[in-house]
């Protein structure tokens, strides 16, 4: 365990540190994340500290959940401002450990696999993601004994499979969703938003405005919805739609045109060469 500066929190890098770190304390909220924090995360900060005395925060890039064509040796890693700005916050722990530490066994530990769900949108896209998302929640889930997970909004296919895990694997954690937190221009805030340009990120405010564009035709049905929504991403040439889908929110599943009711839409495109994903809540009327 080395105790960082002043207004640092305490950086545990290994299992049996945070666990003797924590013994004893009842309610331990953990906010897991990939680290290149902003405020999407420090709103989940905020929330985890309104929520239980200590507040431990997980600072992990974790291998499993990326591909072999995906960008984790360019995943940006930003250890001492991300401490910075956690002490600020009032953060009391930071788990960062190694891959070591997480896997040691490497290629042959044992995974958690996501089931149906974990292989659509984005698990089409990037396939084993999800079995690498589950893996390590799991795990830190172990790790931290937390009464207290907390997820944020914008990745609903991850929230809905982190408490599909919860529940199948009987894991005693409660799971706190906290909202999109969004720029003035409706762009989500995510840690590769900095690999935008200038322009780009302009373009990148389509993926919201298609969104939108799709809750305005909801009372239409999904297929008009979903046509309304292409036909905002259509006009920038800048963005390359991945998927643009709506599902019942109840089950992930795509939602038919006949579907009436509360439903999400996901978008997942690239901006240049950054691949953004986005989702809003849209009610099927009509
Ligand atoms: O959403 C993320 O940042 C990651 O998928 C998570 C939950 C920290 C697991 O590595």
């Amino acid at each position: 365990m080395t105790q960082a500066g002043p207004s640092r929190p305490v950086i545990l890098d290994t299992i049996s540190a945070t666990r003797s770190a924590l013994a004893g304390i009842e309610d331990v909220v953990l906010v897991p994340t990939l680290g290149a924090l902003h405020d999407g995360h420090l709103a989940l900060i905020s929330r985890a500290l309104e929520l239980g005395s200590t507040v431990i925060v997980s600072i992990f890039v974790n291998p499993l959940q990326f591909g072999p064509n995906e960008d984790l040796d360019k995943y940006p890693r930003t250890l001492d401002a991300d401490l910075d700005l956690l002490g600020i916050a009032g953060v009391q722990y930071v788990f960062a450990p190694t891959v070591e530490e997480m896997y040691p066994h490497g290629a042959t530990s044992t995974h958690v696999v996501a089931g149906q769900v974990g292989g659509l949108y984005e698990g089409r896209s990037r396939p084993g993601h999800f079995d690498g998302v589950l893996t390590v929640v799991a795990k830190l889930l172990n790790i931290v004994r937390p009464a207290v997970v907390m997820f944020g909004q914008k990745d609903a296919q991850q929230v809905f499979l982190v408490r599909r895990m919860i529940e199948d694997l009987n894991i005693p954690v409660r799971v706190e969703v906290v909202e999109t937190v969004r720029e003035d221009s409706g762009l989500a805030l995510s840690s590769r938003n900095r690999f935008l340009d200038a322009k780009e990120t302009r373009a990148a405010r389509t993926l919201s405005l298609a969104l939108e564009a799709a809750a305005s035709s909801a009372d239409r049905g999904v297929d008009a919805a979903l046509a309304a929504a292409q036909g905002t991403l259509m006009g920038e040439p800048l963005v390359s739609l991945d998927y643009l889908k709506i599902v019942n929110p109840e089950t992930f599943l795509p939602a038919d045109d006949g579907y009436r009711g509360p439903a999400l839409a996901l978008i997942a495109a690239r901006v240049g060469t950054t691949r953004l994903i986005d989702n809003g809540r849209i009610v099927l009327t009509g």
